[in-house]
């Protein structure tokens, strides 16, 4: 267990460190810095500048961290072929139609690539958005990790398109020699085949299966597509990585053109240490908002522990046990069987008490993992609260609350931080719903004082969404209500946080024996759902009620309620990636 606290001294005391990492990051920003290359920003239409005309920078420049090993020093090595992060990019091609939310797409060529390194592809991105991607270019250290294509093939061309865009685009295969592959496409705005120098195609063992990622955008469903790429093995420790660069895919041909990389000996050196961990929550932890009618607030897990939590066993529930504030007596692994289980205190008051947590004395438990062939840093921000009020629902412009439905004692939520190795970047964030949830991408978040993240946690479920609002789970005007809002009941999860999991520091961080707690933290329903259904149901007019229930039968487990959840690390995403 380490518990964080000020970090002042240690900054004072490195400052000769700092000193001459600041001169690093700053010949390194220098020359990629995006304001002096030549950017050639997308035509306007009309008088509408489309998102991907602004250049996307976080509210505040990212700060300089505190010395470590290779965090944030620009290069990340995977054993042999080192890259950097291009940011820089020249415009090749833009169609204005077409794409996410019918803006089209831009395609441009990685400039400004830093002497002995070389591009591996070319990027696109939707014009919804403000332009923010990047790519990696790659230095050949252990010799022949990099050789140019040994010819392309011309996979499209928007010639004979009768689409709105900037003059034509070829998009180009490279041709691998044998024992390589290609990671990224060339696209060009005439028809002559690009020079074998323009790109690098990288040795196989350097690589790894890849899958396609966003839409970035295609002419039609028959047609060739645009995408992003994913590793198809994500999680903690899972060594593939992608270039940046996008893929242009045949939905019918399984056989992806395009590979990821791989980093080679899983060397760990570019992950932070517990200081740059700590410098890293002051710069980017969120301010979660409640509603302003939650009843249900957030607690330690000592807080709820020591005010009356009771442990139980099966086959003898008339003996529960009070627990220890560390979890201590709680059983310890094991598989979630059922033979235990967390419950709110017997007494009415207390219960009542404890249901409504205590905002002051709540913490966020961490989580941090190497992703992505470790180019990436994972914080998981573990949220608890002791108790997940009822559901309520829409159906039509009807208010209707669920009775008890969606209601259950103890409820784990998370947001997930995923941050650059290559400079400490923060480039998305997971927000956890029910058991599913949604990666959003920096540009689409909401910030304040500076780079912290704004979250909301919706009304009793405690959903982590990016926006506030109202959301509907369902369909038809028929659903449940995730209602997200600005209220006075705020969690600064700066203020008070703990570093609970970080398996790549080894002994550095002592688990919590409460993590090792396998079964449930709560009861299994002691109402009936057809009972709270057919009392809900009085209230909706007849012709909806059949839809109605095959709606709310129809919600995941997590949002019914009907069992308490289990504790995060028996969670699949604990070690795997974010369910998506
Ligand atoms: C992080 O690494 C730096 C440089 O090696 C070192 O000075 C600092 O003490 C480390 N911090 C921790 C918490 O290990
Ligand atoms: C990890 O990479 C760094 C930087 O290239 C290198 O100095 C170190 O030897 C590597 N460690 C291992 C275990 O391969
Ligand atoms: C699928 O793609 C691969 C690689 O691009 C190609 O060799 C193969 O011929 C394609 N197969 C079909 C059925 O189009
Ligand atoms: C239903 O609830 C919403 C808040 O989610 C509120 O704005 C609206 O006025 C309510 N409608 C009715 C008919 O009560």
């Amino acid at each position: 267990m380490v518990i964080i606290g000020s970090f002042h001294t240690t900054m004072l005391f490195v400052f000769q460190l700092l000193y001459s990492l600041f001169i690093i990051s700053y010949s390194m920003t220098n020359s990629m810095n995006l304001s002096s290359s030549p950017i050639i920003i997308t035509k306007k239409t009309e008088d509408n500048p489309l998102p991907i005309q602004t250049l996307f920078k976080l509210p505040s420049p990212i700060p300089n961290w505190p010395p470590g090993e290779g965090f944030a020093s620009g290069t990340i090595d995977l054993g042999g072929l080192e890259l950097c992060q291009i940011t820089s990019f020249t415009q090749i091609w833009a169609t204005h139609e077409g794409g996410p939310e019918g803006l089209g797409a831009t395609f441009f060529e990685p400039s400004s690539i830093p002497e002995g390194f070389f591009t591996l592809g070319f990027y696109g991105q939707p014009n919804n958005s403000p332009l923010f991607g990047s790519v990696v270019a790659a230095k050949d250290v252990v010799g022949e990790a990099l050789r140019p294509p040994i010819d392309y093939t011309l996979v499209w061309s928007s010639e004979s398109s009768k689409i709105n865009q900037d003059g034509n685009a070829y998009i180009w295969l490279p041709i691998p020699p044998d024992g390589y592959k290609a990671v990224g496409h060339v696209i060009t705005s005439s028809p002559d085949k690009p020079s074998p120098d323009k790109i690098r195609c990288v040795r196989s063992d350097f690589t790894d299966v890849c899958e396609t990622d966003a839409f970035i955008w295609g002419e039609d469903a028959n047609g060739l597509s645009f995408y992003g790429l994913r590793p198809t093995n994500r999680g903690i420790g899972a060594l593939g990585l992608s270039a940046g660069t996008f893929v242009a895919h045949n939905g019918v041909n399984n056989t992806m053109p395009i590979t990821c990389l791989k980093n080679v000996n899983g060397n760990l050196t570019s992950m932070p240490n517990l200081s740059q961990i700590q410098a890293l929550v002051q710069a980017y932890s969120p301010v979660i908002y409640f509603h302003p009618d939650e009843q249900y607030l957030p607690s330690s897990v000592s807080w709820f522990f020591q005010n009356g939590a009771l442990l139980y066993t099966k086959g003898d529930e008339s003996n529960p046990v009070a627990i220890e504030p560390t979890g201590s007596n709680l059983p310890q692994g094991g598989s979630n069987d059922g033979a235990y289980w967390i419950d709110l205190p017997v007494d009415q008051a207390a219960k009542e008490q404890v249901k409504k947590g205590d905002l002051q004395d709540a913490g966020v438990y961490l989580h941090v993992k190497p992703v992505l062939g470790t180019t990436f840093t994972d914080i998981a921000m573990w949220v608890f609260c002791p108790f997940n009020g009822p559901s309520k629902a829409k159906v039509g412009i009807i208010n209707v609350s669920l009775g008890k439905i969606g209601e259950h004692v103890g409820d784990w939520e998370h947001v997930t931080l995923r941050i650059s190795n290559f400079n400490g970047e923060l480039k998305s964030v997971y927000f956890s719903q029910h058991g599913a949830g949604v990666w959003v991408d920096a540009p689409n978040l909401e910030f304040q004082s500076g780079n912290k993240l704004v979250a909301y946690a919706a009304l009793h479920s405690h959903a982590m969404s990016p926006k506030a609002g109202v959301v509907l789970q369902g369909n038809g005007g028929i659903g449940i209500k995730m209602e997200t809002g600005k209220g006075k009941m705020v969690f600064d999860t700066g203020s008070k946080y703990l570093v609970v999991g970080a398996e790549y520091l080894g002994s550095e961080v002592v688990e919590l024996p409460w993590l090792n707690y396998a079964r449930e933290w709560g009861p299994k329903l002691d109402y009936s759902i057809d009972g709270e259904l057919k009392k809900v149901e009085k209230l909706i007019p007849g012709f909806l009620k059949a839809k109605f229930e095959k709606i709310v039968r129809g919600l995941p487990r997590e949002v019914l309620g009907e069992e308490g959840p289990t504790g995060p690390e028996m969670k699949n995403n604990w070690n795997g990636d974010e369910n998506v």
